[in-house]
This record gives structure tokens, C-alpha cells and sequence, in this order.
């Protein structure tokens, strides 16, 4: 072991679980790839007051969670702690609302940083696939959103998974809401954490965990209630397009997210064999944001899945995903062969077989071993008397069958045996 260790709350992916983690990116990915979404990437960092602003001064994210550091230059920048508020500003950066055509649909797939308590589930830098949907307004758009989030899940094996939904109202009709609930929790008896939470987030307040709050909160007006006839018009038509298209979701009248920026429908994806961080998942319409930083009215939704988790949830289920061995062909070499393996192991390559060799002047055992390990399908091996005879023999590693081949015939032979 070196003297140096991974970061707290941080950790390595490395072969083989990093295979994992490269499958799930792609299987949440496929289904915004196939949907109109395209790639966006935006640097690791930003301006402090972009996440101050968009996720929301109040938010644990923002207050608590920020790695942020002032540059030689003097800029105050933050890693970013999601990814929501970058890609809307690179969107708006690069004009992307102005090229006609909205909503402008992108996706994502990057490392994201904050700095919470670290535990199963819960790291300081983990990673996210994302999509935004920005520039429009449309039930069918939140629907769609969902649907592919369902989709992605389901295509990796996943099944125990829950959809939660909710609407938290616009800017009409929420802060008539907020009024009601913060004149309910003033009659409370609570702590004076929650107090000022009160004060600053009522509707966090519902998310409370603990009994003790959770039995004062009996009676507390409720945001449905309060809904104004266009969010709650709203609100049913994507409940309808996700139930049509067969995708099974929980309302959950209580669901609040830890960002700032939601307004009407938002989502999260619980998965029931993670313990207390069973978010795998979540996402909502964030009709404001774009204002919020500077930009114009660009009602957007969009998601964000939690690649850790995802893992974990899988490994929860005992999915094991069907990852196809990463070596098709392993060269073997003895004595002079060496040489003429290494030129055919290149010419395999070059014809897009996945072949590797084994390195390190190793003997015919040790060599084999590498070819093991390696899961190839196929071993090349040849020595000094296969050479003079023109061949190199062709080794089938399932039955053990073994036949030479002609040098000039290798890469045939084998793209032959593997179609
Ligand atoms: P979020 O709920 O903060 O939403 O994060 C989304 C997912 O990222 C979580 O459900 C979880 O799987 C994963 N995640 C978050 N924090 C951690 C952590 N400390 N360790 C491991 N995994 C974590 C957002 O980030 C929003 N930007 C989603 C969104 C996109 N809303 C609209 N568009």
C-alpha cells in the first residue's frame, strides 16, 4: 500500500466492478440517446454564485455541502454539487434556445462533489447520468422524462424500485401554500433548528424523519389542497401519459427535494434494499431557474440518476449484468515466437478483434494463467517448432480443442470462430 489513500468519503472504481459502472452509464444513457437527447459536458467547476443562486441559498447543498475555493485570480469557484444549473448555463452560454426547436433536450454523464457525512450510499464524489429537457412547457415532456428513467432501470434487470410523484405548485399558488404551513408550524412545538428551518423552508420540514415531528404534523395543511387549477390540470395530464405508458408511480403529496429550484411536477426513484439512502434517483420541472440565473422564461424539466446507487441497487437485487469479457483472443508466446504473436496480436486488433498477450518473459504455465484471467474465448500459442512449421495453434479455452492454423490465415480463422 502507498502512503496515500483516496479522499474520505470518496473511493475507486477498478476492475472488474468498474466494468459495472461503465454498463450502467451506458444502459441510463441509451434510452435519452434514442430519444432526441444530445451530449452536453461542462467543466467540474463553476461560479459559486450559479449554484448559490440555482440550487438555493438555503438548500444543505449549498450551505453545507459546497467544495468551493477561491483561484489566484481571485474567482470564487465551486465544484459543482450537481449538474441541473451547469447545463442550463452552458445551454444559455452557447445560445441553444435561440437555435429554434425547443425544447433543447441534452444528456450528461459526469463526477459531482459535496461535502456531506459520509456513509453507505453517501460519498463527497460520486457520479451522475443526467437529462435535461429546457424550453418547454408540457405534460408529455415530464412524462417522457420518467418513462425513460423507468425504462433505463428496467432494461439494467432492476425491479425493486418505486416511483414517487408529486406537484409542488407554481409560483401562484405555492407561496399561498408556504404562508398556511409556516402559520401551522409556528403552533409547533419544535427545536429551534427546525424552527428556523420553518422559517426558511417550510416544506422541508415536512420531510422530517423523526417521530417526534412527524406526530405534530398530523392536521398540517397539504400542498394538493392548495394547488391552483393549472398545476393541478397539469399535474393530471402527466399522471396520465406515465399511466398509459404503463409505468407504475406512488403519489406522495410529501415528497420535497433538497434543491431550491422545483416547481410543479417532481420525481424520485426509491429503491427499497439501500437502507437510508435510498434515493437512486430524482428529478422535476425547474420552470424558474433559467430567471433565476440571468436568463430568460425557459419552463425546463429534467432528471439526474445516481450511478453509485444504481450499483448498489443492483448488487442489492443480485442482478449481475451480462458484461461480455473484455480480451477475445490471448496470445501465449514461447521462446522466439514472441515477435511474430506481438505482430499478429496488432493485426487482430487493427481488424477489431479484442485480442491481448501475455508480457514479461513469463513460461508456458504462467503464460496460460494469464490467459485465463483474462477471459478470452481463444488462446494463440506457438513455440519455436510451430514456427518452422508456418502455424501457430488455435486454442478453444471452453473445450480445450486445439488446431493449428496457418500464420496468413489467423485473423480469419478467428474472426471466423467468434461470428
Ligand atoms: P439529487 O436528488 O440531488 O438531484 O441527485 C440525484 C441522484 O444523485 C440521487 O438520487 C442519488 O442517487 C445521487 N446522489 C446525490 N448525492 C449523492 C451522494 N452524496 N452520494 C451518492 N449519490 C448521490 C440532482 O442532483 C438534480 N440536479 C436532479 C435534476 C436534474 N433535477 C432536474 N434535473
Amino acid at each position: 500500500m502507498s502512503t496515500f489513500q483516496a479522499p474520505k468519503g470518496t473511493y475507486d472504481l477498478l476492475p472488474p466492478r468498474s466494468a459495472t459502472f461503465l454498463a450502467v452509464r451506458e444502459a441510463i444513457s441509451a434510452p435519452l440517446r434514442n430519444s432526441g437527447y444530445g451530449y452536453v459536458e461542462t467543466p467540474g467547476f463553476e461560479n459559486v454564485e450559479l449554484f448559490s443562486r440555482g440550487v438555493g441559498e438555503s438548500t444543505d447543498i449549498v450551505s453545507k455541502e459546497m467544495y468551493t475555493l477561491t483561484t489566484k485570480g481571485g474567482d470564487q469557484l465551486a465544484l459543482r454539487p450537481e449538474g441541473t444549473a451547469s447545463v442550463l448555463r452552458a445551454a444559455l452560454q452557447g445560445n441553444l434556445h435561440k437555435l429554434g426547436g425547443l425544447p433543447v433536450k441534452l444528456w450528461y454523464s459526469g463526477s459531482y462533489y459535496r461535502y456531506e457525512r459520509a456513509q453507505a450510499g453517501r460519498y463527497r464524489h460520486f457520479s451522475q447520468v443526467g437529462a435535461e429537457a429546457i424550453g418547454a412547457e408540457d405534460p408529455a415532456l415530464d412524462a417522457e422524462l420518467i418513462i425513460l428513467a423507468d425504462q433505463a432501470y428496467r432494461s439494467l434487470g432492476l425491479r425493486n424500485f418505486r416511483i414517487l410523484l408529486n406537484s409542488l405548485g407554481d409560483k401562484e399558488c405555492r407561496p399561498v401554500y408556504r404562508e398556511a404551513l409556516q402559520a401551522f408550524l409556528r403552533g409547533l412545538d419544535l427545536d429551534e433548528d427546525t424552527v428556523r428551518r420553518a422559517e426558511i423552508n417550510p416544506l422541508r420540514v415536512l420531510d422530517d424523519k423523526r417521530e417526534s415531528v412527524q406526530k405534530q404534523l398530523v392536521g398540517a395543511p397539504m400542498l394538493r389542497d392548495y394547488l391552483c387549477d393549472a398545476c393541478k390540470t397539469y399535474h393530471e395530464e402527466v399522471r396520465a401519459l406515465v399511466t398509459a405508458a404503463g409505468v407504475v408511480f406512488e403519489d406522495d403529496e410529501k415528497l420535497v427535494r433538497g434543491l431550491d429550484y422545483y416547481t410543479r411536477t417532481t420525481f424520485e426513484f426509491v429503491h427499497d434494499g439501500l437502507g437510508s439512502q435510498s434515493a437512486v434517483g430524482g428529478g422535476g420541472r425547474y420552470d424558474g431557474l433559467s430567471e433565476m440565473i440571468g436568463g430568460p422564461a425557459l419552463p425546463s424539466v429534467g432528471w439526474a440518476l445516481g450511478v453509485d446507487r444504481t450499483v448498489l441497487a443492483l448488487e442489492a437485487e443480485g442482478v449481475a449484468l451480462d458484461i461480455p469479457a473484455a480480451t477475445s483472443v490471448f496470445a501465449v508466446a514461447l521462446g522466439a515466437a514472441k515477435p511474430v504473436l506481438f505482430g499478429l496480436v496488432t493485426e487482430l486488433r487493427r481488424a477489431g478483434v479484442a485480442a491481448d498477450i501475455s508480457y514479461g518473459g513469463k513460461g508456458l504455465k504462467g503464460a496460460m494463467k494469464d490467459a485465463n484471467r483474462s477471459g478470452a474465448r481463444f488462446a494463440l500459442v506457438a513455440g519455436d517448432r510451430d514456427l518452422e512449421e508456418g502455424v501457430v495453434q488455435l486454442k478453444d479455452m471452453q473445450s480445450g480443442e486445439q488446431t493449428p492454423v496457418a500464420l496468413a490465415d489467423v485473423v480469419d480463422a478467428v474472426r471466423a470462430k467468434l461470428a
